[in-house]
Formats: C-alpha cells, sequence, structure tokens
C-alpha cells in the first residue's frame, strides 16, 4: 500500500452514519455546531489518549466515543434530560449495528459517554479522556476566552501537554 492510500477504518464507518444525522438536522446553526463539537472533540479525545500513550486501535475508540458523545443533545436539542446516559444507548446501538465492535469496545466507548457529564469526579481511565477531550475541544473553539466550561480540567491538560501557565 502507498503512502497516501486512502483506508477506510471504523472511524469513517461511524462518520458516515453520524453524518447522515446531521446532515437532515433543520436547524443550520445546530449543523455547524454539530460538526464543530462533535468531530473536534473526537480528534481532542485521540490526541490525549496517544498523550497518555495509548496505541491507535484505543485513540480510535476514544475519537468515536468523542464523536458520538453529545449525540442525543444535538440530535434530539440542547434540553435533552440525561444526554449522556440517552447518548451512551443511542452511540451502543448505532455502533452494535456497524458489527465492528466487540462486546468489550463497546462497553468502553458507551461508559465514556454516559460517564462524560461527570466533570467533577474521576471515573476509569477512558471516561477521563472523553470528559479531557470535551473541555479541551470548548477551550480550543476559543483559546483567549476567559471563561469557559471545565477550565479546571483545562487547567490541568495545559500542565500535562506542557502549554502555558497562566
Ligand atoms: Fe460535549
Amino acid at each position: 500500500m502507498g503512502d497516501f492510500e486512502r483506508q477506510y477504518t471504523r472511524v469513517d464507518r461511524v462518520r458516515a452514519v453520524l453524518d447522515k444525522m446531521i446532515k437532515e438536522m433543520d436547524d443550520q446553526e445546530r449543523q455547524r455546531n454539530a460538526y464543530v463539537h462533535l468531530y473536534g472533540t473526537g480528534q481532542a479525545c485521540a490526541l490525549i489518549a496517544f498523550k497518555r500513550g495509548h496505541d491507535g486501535i484505543y485513540a480510535e475508540l476514544a475519537c468515536i466515543a468523542g464523536m458520538l458523545h453529545d449525540i442525543t443533545k444535538f440530535e434530539l436539542g440542547p434540553d435533552t434530560p440525561e444526554h449522556a446516559k440517552t447518548g451512551a444507548l443511542r452511540a451502543w446501538k448505532l455502533l452494535a449495528s456497524t458489527d465492528e465492535f466487540t462486546e468489550e469496545e463497546l462497553t468502553m466507548i458507551c461508559t465514556g459517554i454516559a460517564n462524560h457529564s461527570h466533570k467533577e469526579r474521576t471515573d476509569d481511565e477512558f471516561s477521563e479522556i472523553i470528559k479531557d477531550g470535551d473541555a479541551m475541544q470548548h477551550w480550543l473553539r476559543n483559546p483567549a476566552e476567559a471563561y469557559f466550561s471545565e477550565k479546571s480540567r483545562n487547567v490541568l491538560l495545559r500542565e500535562e501537554f506542557g502549554l502555558f501557565k497562566e
């Protein structure tokens, strides 16, 4: 295989389903936010997974969890109650339908999604990557903003990545 040959992976297959869902939204602003936040969080989760010493398969799972973490919030609206829990169930169905994930992988991803709203506590390592990826995307979308959600997590992330200190 040449260096630049495009390889289709599980991220691509999840992206196809997610893109279809986003394209069907009738609110353009919600669509824009969905693209930026879901894919941005997916990329941040992959980066954090690599930084914490994990391999590409693990980072792929983290990326997919990031891509899906707010799925019901975007699909059903920002006031969706318990969007982390409903999102985990929605993600499970979506991912199981692809037949490309083991039960263990589905559990990891969906546990991460279910836990992501609890930024105040520390859960398993994978769940913490999803929370941090979510927080990092909020920060990177507008780096000079002084007040944004989950600032305390971003202070720790900046330290971990050797970035500036305030
Ligand atoms: Fe989020």
